[in-house]
C-alpha cells in the first residue's frame, strides 16, 4: 500500500528547489509567517521523496542532547538512546527543526559540522562520528516576524542553508488551496480571502501577525459545516488575532466594510 501524500499546492518553484537541495545534499531553511504552509510543505516533500520525517518543535529549553540523544537508565543499565537528529542521520530521512531560532545556542554546535561539506554528526558522549548518508536532509524553519535580535540565527549558521521565503499566496491560489482543504466552493471562499487580505493590511499597526491561511481554512470549514458566515468569521478570523477590545472593534469594522 502506498501512503497518501499530504496535499500541497505549490506557490512558486519550492518543490523543485527542495528536490534539488535533497539531490545536492544541501540543507534548507524555510521562513515565513505562521500558518502559511511550511509544515505541510515539508510533510508533502518527505512523502514525495519517500523519506521518513523526524520533526522537532524547538523551544528555549531544547538542548543539543535533546536532538542527539543521551544515556538513559533502563533496568539498572545505562543505555544510549538516539535523539531524533541522530536517528535521521543513522537511518536516513529528513530531520525538520521547526522554530529553530528558539533552540538553545549549543544546538548550533551540532548543526554546523552536519550542514557543511563534512556532513558529520559528532557524538561526544559515545565517541562516535556519524557520517550522514546521501538520503539525509536537514530542514529548519522559523518565523522572522516575531523573532528578536537575540534569537536570530548567526550568519555562520544561516549561511550553511539554502533559503526559501514563504508568504500568503495571491488571491486565486489561496482561494483554491482553502477550497481544497475545506470543501467549501471557491465562490464562497474568495470573499473570505479578500477579507483576510484587508485584515492583513493591519499587520504592524495593531496586529503582530496577519490572518493565516490556516485560520481561513478553519473559517471555511465552519461555514461548510453550516455555521453562519458572521459567526465563522468572528471565531476563526477575529478572536484568534487579538485580545484588545479596540483592535477587535477595528477588525470588525473592516469586516463590515468588506462584506457591506
Ligand atoms: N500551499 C498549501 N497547500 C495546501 N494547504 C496549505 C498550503 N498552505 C497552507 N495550507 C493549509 O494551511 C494549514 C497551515 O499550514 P502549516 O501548518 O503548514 O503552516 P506553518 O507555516 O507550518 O505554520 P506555523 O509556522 O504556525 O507552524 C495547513 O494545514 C493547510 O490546511
Ligand atoms: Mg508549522
Amino acid at each position: 500500500m502506498t501512503k497518501s501524500i499530504p496535499h500541497y499546492v505549490e506557490a512558486s518553484n519550492e518543490c523543485t528547489l527542495f528536490e534539488q537541495a535533497f539531490k545536492n545534499k544541501l540543507p534548507l531553511l524555510l521562513k515565513g509567517p505562521t500558518g502559511c504552509g511550511k509544515t505541510r510543505f515539508v510533510s508533502h516533500m518527505a512523502a514525495r521523496l519517500g523519506l521518513p520525517l523526524y520533526t522537532v518543535s524547538c523551544h528555549d529549553d531544547l538542548t543539543a542532547a535533546d536532538l542527539t540523544g543521551r544515556y538513559l537508565l533502563k533496568g539498572g543499565d545505562t543505555v544510549w538512546t538516539d535523539g531524533p537528529l541522530t536517528r535521521a542521520v543513522r537511518e536516513g530521512g529528513i530531520c525538520y527543526l521547526d522554530e529553530v531560532v528558539e533552540a538553545r545556542k549549543d544546538v548550533t554546535v551540532v548543526l554546523h559540522p552536519l550542514t557543511d561539506d563534512r556532513r558529520v554528526l559528532p557524538l561526544d558522549r559515545t565517541g562516535e562520528e556519524l557520517v550522514a548518508p546521501d538520503n539525509f536532509m536537514l530542514v529548519v524553519s522559523y518565523n522572522p516576524g516575531y523573532q528578536n535580535v537575540m534569537k536570530s540565527l548567526k550568519p555562520s549558521t544561516r549561511q550553511r542553508f539554502l533559503g526559501v521565503e514563504f508568504d500568503f499566496p495571491e488571491l486565486e491560489l489561496e482561494t483554491k488551496i482553502i477550497a481544497g482543504e475545506s470543501g467549501l466552493e471557491e465562490d464562497r471562499v474568495r470573499p473570505l480571502v479578500r477579507l483576510a487580505n484587508k485584515l492583513r493590511e493591519m499587520k504592524g499597526q495593531d496586529l503582530e501577525e496577519g490572518v493565516s491561511t490556516r485560520l481561513i481554512v478553519y473559517c471555511a470549514s465552519l461555514i461548510k459545516a453550516g455555521m453562519t458566515v458572521d459567526a465563522a468569521v468572528l471565531h476563526a478570523m477575529i478572536e484568534p488575532l487579538t485580545d484588545e477590545p479596540d483592535v477587535k472593534e477595528g477588525l470588525l469594522e473592516v469586516v463590515r466594510v468588506t462584506f457591506g
